[in-house]
C-alpha cells in the first residue's frame, strides 16, 4: 500500500507531527503552502472565517500526484474549531475511492465541533476514512508563526 503524509502548517506543529508520522511510515511528506503569505492578524480574521465555512484558500499548486497513493494522511490546524482553509483546498484535489487519514492539530480546544461534518466531507468525496485523530499541540492561538 502506498502511502503519503499531505499537510498544512501556519506556526510549524502539523509540521512536526506530520514529519513523525511519515518517518514512522518511511511515507513521502509533502506541504501544501498558502499562495500567497498570510499575516497572523489575516489568519485569525479571515483565515477563521473561512475554516468556519468551509472555505478553500489559494494554495501553491501540489507538485505531487495524489492518483499515485492508496492512503493519504491529511495533516491540518485547527481554526476557530475548523480545519484551517488550506484543508479544503486539499480536499477539492482528492481522488476519490482513496483511503484517508486524518490528523487535526489544537491548541486545546481541538475540532470536536467540526469533526462530525469533516466526516462526512470525506465520505463525500468517496473516500474510506480510516482514523481521525486531534493532536493536542499545547500552542495557543496569537504566540505562532512559524
Ligand atoms: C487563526 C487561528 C485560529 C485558531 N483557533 C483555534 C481553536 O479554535 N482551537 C484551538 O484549540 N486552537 C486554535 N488555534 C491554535 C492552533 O490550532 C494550534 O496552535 C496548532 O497547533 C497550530 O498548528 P500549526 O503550528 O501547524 O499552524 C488557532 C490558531 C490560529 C492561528
Amino acid at each position: 500500500m502506498k502511502t503519503v503524509v499531505i499537510y498544512y502548517t501556519f506556526g510549524g506543529s502539523t509540521k512536526r507531527e506530520a514529519e513523525r508520522q511519515a518517518s514512522e511510515l518511511k511515507a513521502p511528506l509533502y506541504r501544501v503552502k498558502d499562495a500567497r503569505d498570510r499575516s497572523l492578524l489575516a489568519a485569525f480574521i479571515s483565515g477563521s472565517l473561512l475554516a468556519m465555512r468551509r472555505k478553500a484558500v489559494a494554495i501553491q499548486p501540489l507538485d505531487i500526484d495524489l492518483n499515485n497513493y492508496d492512503r493519504i494522511i491529511i495533516g491540518c490546524p485547527v481554526w476557530a474549531g475548523y480545519p484551517a482553509p488550506a484543508f479544503n483546498a486539499i480536499l477539492e484535489r482528492l481522488p476519490a475511492g482513496k483511503e484517508v487519514e486524518l490528523f487535526f492539530c489544537s491548541g486545546g480546544s481541538g475540532s470536536q465541533k467540526s469533526a462530525q461534518g469533516t466526516k462526512a466531507m470525506i465520505e463525500k468525496k468517496n473516500c474510506t476514512l480510516i482514523s481521525y485523530r486531534d493532536v493536542h499541540t499545547g500552542v495557543q492561538p496569537g504566540k505562532m508563526k512559524e
